[in-house]
């Protein structure tokens, strides 16, 4: 096959360049090229089908979006929407070691039991590195088939022989196209080789998983680059210290995003967790102050966890406030509201605020519970084990309510929790029998005479 012609293309401006520059002549931006194949556009027209080219009535549109493939594996299933589509890219992300293989290894073994020809194409590790990991997992169905190869072009050939119906690349930051010279792992071949699998998976209707590794330096290609290429996106996320993964769509062409699926890791691979709430509640404390329980969303699921912080005088010109799990900006901002609206000078303090296990919220529906632990542990008071809180905290003090009130309370009656500190207006809204002892706060002065007086 002739090599085709490439050019570097600045990702900043579009210049074209037969070589690559540090800088770019027009924009003057470093570091800026990215080698491409020249003829892009000729060539997909070519691939594409004639079917495609016309306008179609959209009440004549047939989907086939239903006949989703599920894993069994509940959690897995549920983040991506109710099961994988076939002709979909999948890409999962995260940081090496998290366990991105051992998932998608355990996900491939669950689809071949359902009769569906799997390969699973590493990179990375050779057939019998593979297998001694698919022992772990007890993964041995006949209808799974493994390969090690980095050749997009070699990979696509076996895929035509094999014709399996999901494929998995792990990981796509070692996979190169002959048609590019850049290195393996470099943007352009990144993008390239996604694009190609993008085709691939449109035109052949298989389900193919990417693994990439979220890499630090720009320059070796990470997930980032490729979002916006891909159907799916998902990322492993967790520590190592903690046992749990948390699967996280956060884009999904087949499905909502920011749901989640958990998981903990243990010897004979990942296993799921049905009632997350239960595991990141079961290490709490007794009556200690700075502490309360929150319920935030994740995607369309209720979830509790343990909202703690910790304030003691500060030596330093400037205190220190540290958070782990939620964002440092917002909780400036509500240490500042908490001053000024709720008399609490915390100026002198060290304040130390953390999700207990290991999990991050963006939600603002924690802030109640990040205002009502904060003033709790200023004041040494403990808030009563059964309370749990929800609701955003504006500026000048007021409590707002938050979207789905009844499914958060729902969760905390499960859970054994008999008193709610919400927004009033959220109780407005409620429809229907509440079991819990409903507390209605509209300001923070009002949270610190109902929690503390
Ligand atoms: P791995 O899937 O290789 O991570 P990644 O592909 O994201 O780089 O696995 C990471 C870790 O998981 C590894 O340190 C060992 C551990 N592990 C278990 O604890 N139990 C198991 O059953 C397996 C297969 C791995
Ligand atoms: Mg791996």
């Amino acid at each position: 096959m002739a090599k085709q012609k490439t050019i570097f293309v600045c990702q900043n401006c579009g210049y074209k360049a037969p070589k690559w520059l540090g800088r770019c002549p027009d924009c003057n931006a470093w570091n800026s090229f990215v080698e491409e194949l020249a003829e892009i556009g000729h060539r997909d027209r070519e691939n594409r089908q004639s079917a495609l080219d016309r306008p179609q009535r959209i009440d004549t549109v047939t989907t086939d979006t239903e006949t989703r493939n599920k894993t069994g594996l509940r959690e897995f299933d549920r983040t991506l929407g109710g099961g994988l589509v076939p002709g979909s890219l999948v890409l999962i992300g995260g940081d090496p070691g998290i366990g991105k293989s051992t998932l998608i290894l355990q996900i491939a073994q669950r689809l071949a039991q359902h009769r569906l020809k799997t390969l699973y194409i590493s990179g990375e590790e050779s057939v019998q590195q593979i297998k001694m990991r698919a022992t772990r997992l007890s993964a041995n169905s006949p209808e799974l088939y493994l390969l090690t190869a980095t050749c997009l072009e070699d990979i696509i050939e076996r895929l035509e022989e094999l014709a399996p119906r999901i494929v998995v690349i792990d990981s796509i930051q070692t996979i190169f196209t002959e048609s590019l010279g850049s290195a393996p792992g470099s943007i352009g071949q990144v993008r390239e080789v996604t694009s190609r699998l993008m085709n691939l998976a449109k035109t052949s209707g298989r389900a193919i998983f990417l693994i990439g590794h979220v890499t630090k330096d720009g320059a070796i290609a990470g997930p980032k680059v490729l979002e916006h290429l891909v159907d799916t996106v998902l990322y492993f996320e967790g520590d190592g210290c903690h046992m749990y993964r948390i699967l996280r769509a956060v884009k999904n062409r087949y499905g909502p995003t920011n749901e989640i699926g958990v998981f903990e890791m243990l010897d004979s691979g990942l296993q799921e967790v049905r009632n997350p709430s239960n595991i990141f509640l079961e290490e709490r404390g007794s009556d200690v102050s700075g502490s309360i329980v929150i319920s935030c969303m994740e995607g369309s699921r209720p979830l509790l966890v343990e909202m703690q912080a910790l304030v003691c005088d500060s030596y330093l010109a400037m205190p220190r406030r540290t958070t782990i799990g939620v964002d440092p900006n917002r909780v400036s901002v509500l240490v500042a509201v908490l001053a000024k609206r709720g008399g609490v000078a915390l100026s002198d303090k060290d304040i130390f605020i953390n999700v207990a296990g290991g999990i991050k919220i963006g939600e603002p529906a924690i802030d109640l519970g990040i205002i009502a632990t904060t003033a709790s542990s200023f004041l040494n008071k403990p808030i009563p084990r059964n309370t749990v809180t929800f609701g955003e905290v504006g500026l000048s003090g007021e409590i707002r309510g938050v979207s789905h009130t009844e499914l958060r309370l729902k969760e905390a009656v499960k859970l054994g929790f008999s008193r709610c500190l919400l927004s009033k207006k959220s109780i407005r809204t409620l429809k229907g029998k509440i079991t819990v002892e409903l507390i209605g706060v509209s300001s923070v002065t009002e949270v610190l005479e109902v929690l503390f007086a």
